[in-house]
């Protein structure tokens, strides 16, 4: 490493959405291009609730990268009140498929078909302690009377604690973590409980939202919350504790879907995942925990050999387009007109 450039290890995204088709020609590539392997979030339209519809997805990702790419894609299952243990035995099995999906139903974008009361799940939960396979969790309430800012506290103290207290082999992932109290749950909890961490919570605080007007392209699920929790979100993510890794959550939606009278949530990440990564490290001063947070601690926790090539960032500046094409429309990326200060050079 020069004072110019950073060089780490490739890293990885332990959670993206690259949704399908059109949109998914589209993004694919911004994610391809730096991670060496993405976990693929499920919730399309069918979600991907069976191995079967998994290995068809990954077919389409496959066609979609980019020829010269060796990006390797890892399958989520979509977790629904009726997943069968035979579904998770199969994605065991199958090789490409790293965990199944807890989407508390109506948490988020596409999660209506997921699981209305943990009771319901504890039979596919069984089986995934049982076989070893992973949960990634959307750790948000979705009672109506739970304000939005308290979803994710109110989901780990609850739901969660009863989860992990209940399956103690079973790995868990809470995914997106966005409050202290998430962060210090994780943080306590055994070694195989861990969670991600995405660019914009460590950049910004749920005043970002309302800065000069309101912000749709800054708006996700779990929300932004106030600075003190994204303080400790810096904290875990930069302090080299293995159980915090890097995981975007890009969520590409189309201009006309976010700025909309009910704009959907999500923030498109992937064309500067690292580069935001960086900047939120250089911040807080610990550039070199960079390394670890983004290409160690993930494969780690899953068990997977760590890669071995590199990307190398270069400290200079660029502007971040207003927007990119996609799918014969547009999507407005995180930050846009932004100057960013790092810029992936290989
Ligand atoms: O903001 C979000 N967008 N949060 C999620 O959990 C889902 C995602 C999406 O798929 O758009
Ligand atoms: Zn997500």
């Amino acid at each position: 490493m020069t004072a110019s450039t950073l060089t780490i290890t490739r890293p990885d995204d332990w959670h993206v959405h690259l949704r399908d088709e059109a949109l998914l020609r589209s993004v694919v590539g911004a994610t391809a291009r730096v991670f060496g392997r993405a976990v693929v979030m499920p919730n399309l339209d069918p979600p991907i609730t069976t191995v079967a519809a998994a290995a068809a997805y990954r077919e389409r990702i496959a066609v979609a990268t980019p020829p010269d790419s060796r990006f390797a894609p890892l399958l989520t299952l979509y977790l629904t009140d009726n997943t069968p243990a035979e579904e998770i035995v199969a994605a065991r099995k199958s090789g490409f498929v790293i965990g199944a999906k807890y989407y508390p139903a109506g948490a988020t974008t596409t999660s209506d078909s997921g699981v209305t009361a943990h009771d319901r799940v504890y039979p596919a939960l069984e089986a995934m302690e049982k076989h070893g396979l992973p949960l990634l969790i959307h750790g948000e309430a979705t009672a109506s009377e739970v304000d939005v800012f308290d979803r994710e506290r109110v989901f780990v103290e609850g739901s969660l604690a009863r989860i992990v207290r209940d399956f103690p082999a079973l790995k868990v992932v809470l995914e997106h973590v966005t409050t202290h109290e998430g962060a210090e749950f994780v943080a306590a909890a055994p070694a195989h409980v861990g969670a991600t961490i995405t660019p914009q919570h460590l950049s910004y605080s749920r005043n970002a939202l309302f800065a000069g007007g309101i912000r749709p392209h800054r708006y996700c699920l779990p929300v932004l919350k106030r600075e003190s929790h994204r303080q400790a979100l810096i904290q875990a993510a930069t302090g080299g504790n293995p159980k915090f890794f890097l995981g975007t959550d890009s969520a590409p939606h189309l201009r006309r879907a976010k700025e909309s009278a009910c704009g959907c949530a999500g923030c498109y990440t992937a064309h500067a995942a690292l580069e935001l990564y960086a900047e939120a490290f250089e911040a807080a001063g610990a550039l070199e925990r960079l390394e670890a947070f983004a290409s160690f601690h993930g494969p780690d926790f899953y068990g997977l050999p760590r890669n071995t090539d590199t990307v190398t960032l270069a400290h200079e500046t660029w502007t971040v387009p207003d927007e990119y094409a996609a799918a014969d429309e547009v999507i407005v990326p995180f930050n846009a007109g932004a100057t960013m200060r790092w810029r992936l050079v290989v």
